[in-house]
């Protein structure tokens, strides 16, 4: 009698228990996080520190990488519509993106725009990202000490070429812009001089998009500077190349790598970056990269959740660490928040992104620190 008593009581609380973790992995997703890509490597962290954030404050949370692939990600998208989530959060590939996102908003769902700007679109409210045009100024302010361009002479003028983002992504404009504003006038003094396509602003949309790189496909960068090392810059020693990203900075020191004018490290042009990549920090240690933009996907995170939180709780928000201001998409002002880049070099990257432990110690030994 006791026995069978025992049995009952722990069936039920097995069962009990099934059906509590049932209704618990049934229950509704908060927030659908949808992320562009996962061959620039930031994409994962920021899912995973999304996810993380809002989880912490009591949300049920998913995030998704879509293989730079709109149609991808609109499903993904559309998938968690259909799961009920009540905010998205979406870094787009194009403005393909709009149709889904329109849907989104008609079945009441909020929405932030995250890192980059979905462009032509009325339908959502909130933007956050790190300042934009001081990601380029401080690739172009590193070339500029780098190279000592305020004393260069034009007898002896400084040697670069250049490189953009996807053309698809809102983002590579300002990128570019905020580099060349540093770098144009040292052109005009005649200090240094520019090998190949010569864009002096985003503007000009051929030369940009001859030295854009589709899709911000590694591949696509390397490509086009074996061409140019065979090509425009054949008969001259580059001095430096700005490189939007890390994976296009490391592309361009492989091409150099492979080309008998470069082929030590002390040869090396100088490279620009961005991102912080794991990869990166070791080139950058190696001497081989000279510099990277550090975005910190872990305060991008946490600002957007805070955000998430304060709308969904229909507050006023109030996001410690940022600088509020407008995007506009083309077809409204957005409300934004951006946070600070740092500028990060062989001097600092220790201390910024090494003990800042952005990185686990298990991924620091993969290269070999
Ligand atoms: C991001 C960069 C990233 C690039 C490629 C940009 O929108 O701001 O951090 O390197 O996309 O994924």
């Amino acid at each position: 009698m006791r026995r069978a008593f025992v049995f009952a009581v722990a069936v039920l609380l097995i069962l009990g228990g099934t059906l509590f973790a049932g209704g618990k992995q049934e229950g509704a997703l908060d927030i659908g996080l949808a992320m562009p890509e996962s061959h620039v490597a930031r994409w994962v962290m920021d899912g995973q520190k999304l996810k993380e954030y809002a989880e912490s404050l009591g949300y049920k949370a998913e995030y998704t990488l879509a293989d730079a692939d709109q149609a991808k990600q609109n499903k993904q998208i559309e998938d968690y519509i259909t799961k009920g989530v009540k905010l998205l959060v979406v870094a787009n590939i194009n403005t393909g993106v709009n149709t889904v996102i329109a849907d989104a908003a008609k079945a009441g769902i909020e929405i932030i725009s995250y890192d980059r700007l979905m462009m032509d679109s009325a339908d959502y409210n909130y933007y956050t990202t790190f300042n934009l045009k001081k990601v380029g100024f401080l690739q172009a302010t590193a070339i500029v000490q780098a190279l000592k361009l305020d004393q260069a002479t034009s007898a002896k003028p400084k040697i670069i070429t250049l490189f953009a983002g996807s053309p698809t992504d809102n983002n590579a404009y300002f990128f570019f812009d905020g580099a060349m504003e540093v770098l144009n006038p040292f052109v005009d003094k005649g200090v240094l001089k520019i090998v190949g396509p010569y864009p002096r602003t985003s503007a000009d949309k051929d030369n940009f998009q001859r030295i854009a790189t589709e899709g911000w496909r590694a591949e696509n960068a390397k490509k086009r500077m074996e061409n140019l090392l065979t090509g425009d810059a054949k008969d001259v020693v580059l001095d430096a190349i700005l490189a939007p990203n890390d994976p296009v900075g490391r592309a361009c020191i492989e091409a150099c790598m492979n080309d008998a004018k470069y082929d030590t490290i002390a040869k090396l042009p100088i490279v620009t970056g961005q991102d912080g990549e794991l990869a990166t920090v070791q080139y950058i240690l190696e001497g081989k990269q000279y510099m990277t933009v550090f975005k910190d996907s872990r305060l991008l995170a946490e600002a957007t959740i805070k955000l998430a939180d304060a709308i969904l709780k229909k507050q006023t928000p109030s996001i410690a660490g940022t600088v509020k201001t407008t995007f506009n998409t083309n077809k409204k002002n957005v409300t934004t928040y951006l946070l600070d880049p740092i500028l990060v070099t062989k001097d600092n990257v220790k201390k910024i992104i090494i003990d800042s432990g952005y990185y686990t110690p298990e991924e620091l030994k993969t290269i070999g620190l």
